[in-house]
């Protein structure tokens, strides 16, 4: 099965895929990925919107697997026999603040113990990295600015939201003055001040 990237909003798609999704005759997808390709996808080919992600490793031998952003950063790139990469959320994120990727690690909070993903970002802030943080609607941002100031450390606190998209939206904060969050669909980047 091939694994497609559809990048992590409109127009963030390569040539490449565009290509592959060209040949495509079954494809599957969840309905954000659907939408951001469904001009790509030839005449006659099956579309289906995935409902149910446990059993995709089931999926025919010929299905073509849309992942957004990059399939391999928290993606469903594992499931594929090959991959086809994207433009991931964080290469979207450190191009629009003009931050060196070399500096960045990935703290992956989606899905997974919160408290250990603020450990986990201030341990790399620490330590002079750029944590992209990948995030999930509820993220504690108080519990973020609570660790922060007991830890001493001041750093900047950014909120992407809907990269690529026409209401696309950075927000800038700090752990006193926390930066807003309006949608469901966001990063965040923590730069140490200094
Ligand atoms: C399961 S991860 C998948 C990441 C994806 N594979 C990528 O390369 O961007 C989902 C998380 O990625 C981040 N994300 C994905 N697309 C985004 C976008 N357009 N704007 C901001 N954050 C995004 C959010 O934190 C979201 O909760």
């Amino acid at each position: 099965m091939i694994v497609i990237g559809v990048g992590c909003g409109p127009g963030m798609l390569t040539m490449d895929a565009i290509s592959r999704l060209g040949k495509a005759s079954k494809v599957y997808g969840s309905e954000r990925a659907i939408e951001m390709v469904r001009k790509y996808i030839p005449a006659g080919c099956e579309v289906n919107r995935i409902k149910d992600y446990s059993h995709l490793d089931e999926l025919p031998s010929d299905a073509v697997l849309l992942s957004t952003g990059d399939p391999m950063l928290a993606g469903l790139g594992h499931l594929g026999d090959e991959v086809v990469p994207g433009i991931s959320s964080m290469q979207c994120a450190f191009s629009r603040l003009r931050l060196p990727l070399t500096k960045a690690v990935v703290v992956d909070a989606h899905g997974k113990d919160q408290d250990a993903a603020i450990r986990e970002m201030l341990e790399e802030v620490a330590r002079g990295r750029i944590p992209f943080v990948l995030t999930e609607p509820g993220f504690d941002l108080e519990a973020l600015a609570k660790e922060m100031t007991s830890a001493g450390i001041d750093c900047t606190i950014i909120v992407l939201e809907n990269l690529g998209y026409e209401d696309e939206a950075i927000s800038f904060g700090k752990a006193d003055h926390l930066p807003s969050v309006s949608s469901k669909l966001y990063s965040l980047i923590l730069v140490k001040d200094g």
